[in-house]
């Protein structure tokens, strides 16, 4: 009866139609958002009719309604997995990208320490914002792409595990995604909302926390943006069926010292020794928290924080790390001694050109230069070299003497640094007095913010 609806409500579907009203700014119904997904599946909506609806939908809009359907047909394009055999709450982060962005990698054991289950799917870098799954891979022989029972297998002994989108995951994402991204329909909040929110839902979640990031690094460049995306998240998600949380997290400076991909491999493991950077530890216990209260395995925040606290203290986060290394088949001597991960032989200064206070210290920029040094692509079929990047030896804040290290350049060689120095030391700003410090966590929205 089912296959019957559905072949009737095939047979009449018309995409010119629907690309025609989208165009006029009129609504579509659930079922005619579905059928236009499913026929891209189909190949009864070509790539050129869905690429004119995408433009008619990023110029016109679409409505709650409509972006809750374009969710829900995106997520149902293909499986969505259940995970039957992992009892505790199954909750994963999603951020929007930035730059040193290392939070995945100790957030996701750190939190699977804390009692959730945390069946995390990620991405590769976007732009000039890093991206989990290439951190992942500076650990040698680290395998990204996992079958669903193996992953499901891995959630369940070890607490957590990362993965890669597969062909089977929100399929119509993949395809829709890829002609936004040559139809300069990248940025709209319904697409965007759809595309994230279509992929992370189909790990069968209870619970998704969002790191919304605002800021010259981010996509979001105003707290305006960055809130319009945060309550559209929490409340599409909501509306499919998950419980949503979101932090809006500032991102005009990196996150932590590091800029590359092994760099922030080490970065991340120096958190889960309970040490690292301030910020990057801060932002890491930000949201841990948030994860366990929407999971609901505690509802105060101080006791979030102290469970998480302790996981680090005591090595419970780091020993599930490195079983999840160990069962996807990554070199747990890397983990164990850092220096092992891949680095290059050459570290090159870039130096201060004054004496005072570094009051700023461009995100955009440094992701930018950094993927030109190789840590991330510029065409799709690039190769990242995962050796590469930046460490900052000084931050917002510090006070430097001309002639003092700003950031070291981990090159191929010291003929690669010298086309960087000038740009590297230009996004560095070096004034006559202290900077005001700014928060990291701005403000929480969805699933529990109110309570605390
Ligand atoms: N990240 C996604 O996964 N999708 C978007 O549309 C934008 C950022």
């Amino acid at each position: 009866m089912q296959t019957r609806c559905k072949m009737a409500r095939m047979a009449s579907l018309d995409p010119v139609a629907l690309i025609a009203r989208k165009r006029d700014a009129l609504p579509l119904t659930r079922e005619e958002i579905s059928a236009l997904v499913e026929g891209l599946g189909t190949g009864k909506v070509a790539d050129y009719q869905m690429s004119a609806w995408l433009m008619a939908a990023w110029l016109n809009g679409l409505s709650e309604d409509e972006t809750v359907a374009l969710t829900e047909a995106m997520l149902h394009s293909g499986r969505v997995l259940q995970l039957p055999t992992v009892s505790l709450p199954k909750v994963d982060k999603h951020s929007t990208g930035g730059v040193g962005d290392k939070i995945s990698l100790c957030l996701a054991p750190l939190v699977a320490a804390c009692g959730v289950a945390v069946p995390m799917i990620s991405g590769r870098g976007l732009g000039h914002t890093g991206g989990t799954l290439d951190k992942l891979e500076a650990i040698t022989g680290y395998q990204t792409r996992l079958d669903v029972r193996r992953f499901e297998k891995i959630v369940r002994q070890v607490g957590c595990s990362m993965i890669g989108q597969t062909a089977e995951l929100a399929p119509a994402d993949g395809r829709i995604y890829a002609l936004r991204d040559v139809t300069a329909t990248v940025e709209s909040i319904p697409l965007i909302v759809a595309s994230i929110l279509s992929k992370k839902l189909a790990a069968g979640l209870d619970g998704l926390v969002l790191d919304v990031k605002v800021g010259r690094g981010a996509f979001m460049k105003t707290p305006a943006q960055a809130r319009a995306l945060a309550q559209a998240l929490v409340r599409v998600g909501t509306r499919a069926g998950c419980r949503v949380g979101a932090l809006l997290t500032a991102m005009d400076v990196p996150i932590g010292n590091t800029i590359g991909n092994a760099l922030e491999t080490r970065e991340a493991i120096e958190v889960l020794a309970d040490a690292g950077p301030a910020d990057t530890r801060e932002l890491t216990l930000a949201l841990a928290e948030r994860m366990q209260l929407v999971a609901g395995v505690t509802h105060s925040r101080a006791q979030a924080r102290k469970r998480a606290q302790l996981a680090l203290s005591d090595g419970s986060a780091m020993e599930c790390f490195l079983k999840m290394v160990k069962a996807h088949g990554g070199d747990v001597r890397q983990v164990q001694t850092p220096r092992l991960l891949p680095a290059t032989r050459c570290q090159v200064p870039v130096l201060a050109n004054r004496s005072g206070w570094v009051t700023d210290c461009d995100a955009f920029a440094l992701g930018w230069l950094a993927v030109r040094m190789g840590a991330g692509r510029l065409r799709a079929e690039d190769k990242v070299d995962h050796a590469v990047g930046i460490e900052l030896t000084a931050r917002p804040g510090d006070k430097v003497v001309k002639g003092q290290s700003l950031c070291l350049l981990h090159v191929r060689s010291p003929k690669a640094a010298q086309a960087l120095l000038a740009p590297v030391g230009a996004a560095f700003v070096i004034g006559r007095s202290r900077p005001a410090t700014t928060p990291l966590v701005l403000t929480s929205l969805g699933a529990k913010s109110s309570r605390e």
